[in-house]
């Protein structure tokens, strides 16, 4: 009894004694020594032969911690400590199971780097200090799309109270779509766990996942000036099976953004604003082909947003957007709550009419409720040649900031089900006046606005 009570200070001063190992005392969490009700188990320490910064927990599941620090990382924000990451990383995914772990309380200034895998086995990236972009332009010449890209791993889970800055603001002012720096990039991996990280001020998009399958994101917070260029929130391109939940996100631009190759993303409790809301798209740009299936998003608060919900694709591409359902959103001030547009366009002069579109079908809008700051707060703008088949609105509650009544326009849709309420819901509306009202909508809805 006595023993258990002192052994986690004893393991402590080991710790402390060596520096390079000071950082595991920080966060007990991924102590392999704790079970999950912080009591110690049956751990054995043993003095590792230190060769390459490594040290040993024999347990079941032991891991070895990987301390930048111990690869010459500086972390002063001042010293460039690229090499030194990308060597902790060759030794952690080298080793079997191993936390490589980036120290509290210290900036360490980046370069753009490539942690490549595949490792030998399941791998922890512990954040609890600053990682910090350069923001000398000249450094990114070589790889100009990335700064920090984690790839080709397997069982990845990128963890902790820590900082990553993407030091954005040399590119917004030089904004210009070619040069874009992704600040977080996770490609080609399964299995990935990121959770708990604050991320911010990305030279362009803050979070990517290109190219995985089998992803966790939760916990995240990101946030950009409204009015920082392209900075994505979360960005989900050739992906699938991935869940984001409890994340804040506020930049300035998507909040979410799920792009071609997507498939089964769910996101729930999420709060988005400023930016531009939560977007399926833009697909189909450059006549290309896109395909997105099965995205729900289940809880969300939008405030002040550009967009709510959002679904939008270019003319002249093809392929389809199918299986989407937006359920249980709050929508705050925000300009449009929810729009298809198909016939996006982000170009100075006005983009060509095409035949060919990406099918928009199967969207569920369901318990949608807020305020719009604009006029139209329901706006499916579809394609003539491809209309927005089996598009499903039930319980959705919009008025207008201030009171004031909302419109549905609509394009090109074939509503299935229109169980949608407009309108300023003054509190001397009787049920029998709102019901009418209601009436009036389901009969004249359809016939007036589905073509
Ligand atoms: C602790 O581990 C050792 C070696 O694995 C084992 O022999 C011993 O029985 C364990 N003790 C307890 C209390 O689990
Ligand atoms: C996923 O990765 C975690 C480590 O991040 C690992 O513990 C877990 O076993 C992996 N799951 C699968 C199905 O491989
Ligand atoms: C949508 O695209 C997928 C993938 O090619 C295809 O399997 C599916 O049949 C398409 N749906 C429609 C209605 O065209
Ligand atoms: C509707 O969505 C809100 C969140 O915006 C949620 O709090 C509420 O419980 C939902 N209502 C139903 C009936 O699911
Ligand atoms: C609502 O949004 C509009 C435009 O985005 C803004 O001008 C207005 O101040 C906002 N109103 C409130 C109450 O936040
Ligand atoms: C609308 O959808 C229904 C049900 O899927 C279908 O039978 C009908 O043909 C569609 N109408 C148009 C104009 O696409």
């Amino acid at each position: 009894m006595t023993l258990q009570k002192h052994l986690p200070i004893y393991i402590v001063i080991i710790i402390s004694f060596a520096s390079c190992y000071s950082p595991f005392q920080q966060d007990t969490l991924h102590d392999p020594g704790y079970d999950d009700g912080g009591k110690l188990k049956n751990v054995t320490i043993k003095q590792s032969n230190n060769v390459l910064g490594l040290n040993r927990l024999d347990d079941s599941n032991a891991a070895e911690t990987v301390s930048v620090d111990c690869f010459g990382a500086k972390g002063d924000g001042s010293t460039d400590d690229s090499e030194a990451f990308e060597k902790a990383w060759e030794a952690a995914c080298s080793s079997d199971g191993a936390v490589l772990v980036v120290p509290a309380n210290k900036n360490y200034l980046l370069k753009p780097i490539r942690l490549s895998g595949p490792c030998k086995s399941d791998l922890t990236v512990q954040i609890s200090g600053t990682l910090i972009a350069s923001n000398d332009r000249s450094d990114y010449s070589k790889d100009s799309k990335y700064w920090l890209v984690f790839e080709d791993v397997q069982d990845l889970l990128v963890e902790g109270a820590g900082t990553i800055d993407g030091n954005g603001k040399i590119w917004w002012e030089n904004s210009c779509k070619i040069n874009k720096n992704h600040a977080l990039t996770f490609q080609k991996s399964q299995n990935l766990t990121v959770r708990n990280l604050k991320i911010q001020n990305a030279q362009q998009m803050h979070v990517t996942f290109h190219g995985c399958t089998g992803v966790q994101v939760s916990g995240l917070k990101v946030t950009a000036p409204g009015d920082s260029p392209n900075t994505d929130g979360i960005h989900v391109t050739h992906t699938e099976d991935i869940q984001i939940s409890s994340c804040n996100i506020g930049t300035g631009d998507d909040c979410i953004s799920i792009v071609s190759g997507s498939k089964n993303v769910q996101a729930s409790d999420i709060t988005c604003g400023p930016g531009h809301g939560i977007s399926i798209g833009s697909l189909g740009a450059g006549k290309s082909t896109a395909y997105v299936s099965g995205v729900t998003v289940n809880g969300a608060k939008l405030s002040g947003t550009t967009n709510g919900v959002r679904i939008k694709t270019w003319q002249g591409g093809s392929g389809n957007a199918s299986n989407i359902k937006f359920l249980n959103i709050e929508m705050n001030n925000v300009t449009n709550p929810i729009i298809i547009d198909q016939n996006y366009c982000d170009k100075d002069e006005p983009c060509k009419q095409e035949r060919s579109a990406v099918q928009i079908e199967d969207v569920v809008y369901q318990n949608i409720t807020g305020t719009s700051a604009s006029d139209v707060a329901v706006k499916l703008d579809c394609s003539k040649s491809y209309p927005c088949q089996r598009i499903v609105m039930q319980n959705v509650k919009l008025q207008k900031e201030g009171g004031e009544a909302v419109k549905v326009e609509r394009n090109n849709v074939n509503v299935t089900d229109l169980g949608i309420i407009t309108g300023n819901h003054q509190p001397e509306m009787s049920r029998a006046g709102l019901k009418s009202y209601l009436q009036i909508l389901f009969i004249i809805g359809p016939l007036f606005l589905l073509f």
